[in-house]
This record gives structure tokens, sequence and C-alpha cells, in this order.
């Protein structure tokens, strides 16, 4: 009894152990069709080999403003969300499927890293 018990928490601590790690390594796309937002809500038409580019509207339908966001990480040094740049697109740094770059970065050196 108690070694099935052993095996069994073993077992979970292993699977949690994996949850930890894959719930934090997703893309940024796949982490929003895990909390229900469709492919199609950020893709027109996502049809096989046709992909319609996200434009910053796509976003903002659930994000709100560039103002709120720039709320949200009032903290972060310089403000990812309110500089120079203006409101450019949200995919310059949140690539979607890919790790995000900081576009930023093309002039500076800043130690942002959007997901
Ligand atoms: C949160 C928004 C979002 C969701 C949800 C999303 N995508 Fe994307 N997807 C993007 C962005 C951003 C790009 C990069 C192109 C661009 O800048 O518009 C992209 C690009 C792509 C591309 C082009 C190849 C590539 O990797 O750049 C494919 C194919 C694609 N998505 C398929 C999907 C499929 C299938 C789903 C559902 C499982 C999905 N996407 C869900 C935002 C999203
Ligand atoms: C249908 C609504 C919807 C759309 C469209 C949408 N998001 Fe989100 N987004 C959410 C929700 C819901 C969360 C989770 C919020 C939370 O956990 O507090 C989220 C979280 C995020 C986060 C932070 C958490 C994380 O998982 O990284 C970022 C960054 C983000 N979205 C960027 C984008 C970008 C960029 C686009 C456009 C390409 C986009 N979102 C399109 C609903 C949306
Ligand atoms: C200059 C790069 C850049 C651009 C452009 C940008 N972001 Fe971000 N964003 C970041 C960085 C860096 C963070 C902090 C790390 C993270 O959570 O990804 C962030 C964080 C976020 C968060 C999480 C905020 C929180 O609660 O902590 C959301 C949501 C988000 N961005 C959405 C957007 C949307 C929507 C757009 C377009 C309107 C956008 N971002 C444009 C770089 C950018
Ligand atoms: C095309 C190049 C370019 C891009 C991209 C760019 N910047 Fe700049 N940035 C500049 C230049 C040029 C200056 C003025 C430099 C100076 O006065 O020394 C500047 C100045 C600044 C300053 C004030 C000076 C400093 O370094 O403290 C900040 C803060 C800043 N940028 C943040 C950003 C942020 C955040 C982004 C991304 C959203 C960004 N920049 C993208 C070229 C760029």
């Amino acid at each position: 009894m108690k070694k099935t018990l052993l095996v069994v928490s073993t077992v979970l601590s292993m699977l949690f152990a994996g949850f930890a790690f894959s719930a934090d390594s997703p893309c940024l796309a796949d982490r929003h069709v895990a909390k229900g937002v469709k492919c199609e809500v950020c893709h027109v038409a996502p049809t096989p080999g046709a992909v319609v580019k996200v434009n910053k509207e796509k976003c903002l339908a659930c994000h709100q403003s560039y103002e709120v966001l720039a709320q949200k990480t009032a903290k972060l040094e310089p403000n990812p969300h309110f500089n120079h740049m203006g409101a450019v697109r949200c995919t310059d740094c949140h690539t979607g499927h890919t790790k995000g770059q900081l576009m930023c970065n093309d002039c500076h050196k800043f130690d942002l890293q959007p997901k």
C-alpha cells in the first residue's frame, strides 16, 4: 500500500513538473488557445496555407488600449507600451508562435523579454 502511494505520488510529481514546464513554455498563440481564444479569433480565416496577418486591432479587441497596457507594465523600464515609438503593431514584439522579440533592440539594448 505504502509502496503504491509512493509510486503514485512520484508519478504525480513527475507529471506536475512536466506540466509546470509546459505551462511556462508554450508560445503566445498556444497560451491563448489554452484560454479558449480560438485560432479564428486572431486569424480571420485560418485555412491551411492562407494565414491572415494579425493587426493590432485584433489584439486590442480584448486588450483594450495601449493606455491600459501601459498601466499594466508601468513598472518596466522602459515601458514597452508607452514610448516614442507610439502605437506600433503588437506583433512587432509579441510574435505569436515564436519567442517574443523586443523590436526596440533594433536600436537599443534593453533587457526586456516579451512573451
Ligand atoms: C493570440 C493570437 C493568435 C492565436 C490565438 C493564433 N495565432 Fe497564429 N499567428 C499569430 C501571430 C501574431 C502570427 C505571426 C504573423 C503576424 O504577425 O500576424 C501568427 C502566425 C501564424 C501562422 C503563420 C506561420 C507562423 O508561424 O508565423 C500560422 C500557420 C498560424 N499562425 C496558425 C495558427 C493556428 C492553427 C492557430 C490555432 C491553433 C493560431 N495560429 C492561433 C497569432 C495568433
Ligand atoms: C479573444 C480575446 C483575446 C485576443 C483577441 C487576444 N488576447 Fe491576449 N489575452 C487574452 C486573455 C483572456 C489573456 C489571459 C489574461 C490573464 O491571464 O490575465 C490574454 C493574455 C495575454 C498576454 C499576457 C499573458 C500571456 O499568456 O502571455 C499577452 C502578452 C497577450 N495576451 C497579448 C496578445 C496579443 C499580442 C494579441 C494579438 C496578437 C492578443 N493578446 C489577442 C485575450 C485575448
Ligand atoms: C515594444 C514591444 C512590445 C509591443 C509593441 C507590445 N508589447 Fe505587450 N509586452 C511587452 C513586454 C516586454 C511585456 C512584459 C513581458 C510580458 O509579459 O510579455 C509585455 C506585456 C504584455 C501584456 C501582459 C501585461 C501584464 O498584465 O503584465 C499584455 C496583455 C500585452 N503585453 C499585450 C500587448 C498588446 C495587445 C500589444 C499591442 C497593442 C502589445 N502588448 C504591444 C512588449 C511589447
Ligand atoms: C529605429 C531606431 C529606434 C527604435 C526601433 C527605438 N528607438 Fe528609442 N530611441 C532612438 C533614438 C535615435 C533615440 C534618441 C537617442 C538619444 O537621444 O540619445 C531614442 C531614445 C529613446 C529613449 C530615451 C533615451 C534613453 O535611451 O533613455 C527611450 C527610453 C527609448 N528610446 C525607448 C525605446 C523603446 C521602449 C523602444 C521600443 C518600443 C524604442 N525606443 C525603439 C531610436 C530608436
